[in-house]
């Protein structure tokens, strides 16, 4: 199966999901503080999710407990929000997808804790540009291996670890849909992109090596030297130019500048 086209509907309603998952992202942006336990995240984002007449998508999905993948440190998706506390120096990454209408919108942001140690910061804004460069290279006539390159090749550069386990993903009628969007690649190799294709571009980077394991409960996604990891993540069209992202930070990153 070739990836998907979308029209101009379509994609107004991929957007309006994309978009709620931002307000979503932006009401946890409020809450994170030390102290906060990570399943009260996850119970204010599903009744924030529903209260908008949309669905969790993650709930339920081959048996994913919550609505939510909340994952902190060295956890690097996949997280299951529990009754851990959230403290002074951590960081957490808040990925979150909803059907709305019978459309997917998926992103992911992830937050500091308090006081974060600069290597991490580092982490975090290296992690987020690495996004934007891969978006960069999301326009219609380039393929996945253009925008897998310029994340890889972006963040080896600082010394980090792109994990190759996991990858971005063709989104809409469906949470995952083709063409996989890897994180690392080679220039002009792997799928074709054209306008009316609707993607999720999500880079999951290592401060550490780039080995990963998978917890017992068969989600949970660590790094095995116990160093942290980011995740961000957006949803985007791709028309002939400048790709059009659909989700948003705007509302996350007004928060996190008052706070
Ligand atoms: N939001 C994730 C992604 O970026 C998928 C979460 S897996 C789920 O593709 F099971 F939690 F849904
Ligand atoms: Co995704």
């Amino acid at each position: 199966m070739s990836p998907r086209i979308y029209t101009q509907e379509e994609i107004a309603k991929i957007s309006q999901s994309a978009l709620l998952v931002g307000d979503t992202l932006a009401e946890m942006a409020k809450m994170i503080a030390p102290g906060v336990k990570t399943i009260e995240l996850d119970r204010r984002a599903e009744e924030f999710i529903r209260s908008n007449g949309a669905i969790p998508a993650c709930k339920g999905y081959e048996g994913f407990p919550s609505a939510l993948c909340i994952s902190v440190n060295e956890v690097v998706v996949h997280g299951f929000p529990s009754e851990l506390e959230l403290k002074d120096g951590d960081i957490v990454s808040v990925d979150c997808v909803v059907e709305k209408d019978g459309y997917f919108g998926d992103s992911a942001y992830t937050f500091m804790v308090g006081n974060v140690a600069d290597p991490v910061r580092n982490l975090l804004e290296a992690t987020k540009v690495s996004l934007y460069k891969g978006i960069e290279q999301a326009r219609a006539g380039k393929r996945t291996g253009d925008i897998g390159h310029a994340v890889q090749s972006y963040v080896e550069a600082r010394g980090y670890g792109v994990v190759r386990e996991l990858c971005g993903h063709g989104v809409g009628a469906h949470m995952h849909e083709k063409p996989d969007v890897l994180n690392y690649g080679k220039q002009g190799s792997g799928v074709l992109l054209k306008e009316g294709m609707v993607i999720a571009i999500e880079p999951m980077i290592t401060l550490g090596k780039r080995n990963i394991g998978i917890a017992k409960n068969g989600w949970e996604v660590y790094t095995l030297d116990g160093k942290p990891a980011a995740h961000f993540e957006h949803s985007l069209t791709i028309t002939g130019g400048e790709a059009r992202i659909l989700s948003s930070f705007e509302k996350v990153e007004e928060i996190l500048k008052n706070k």
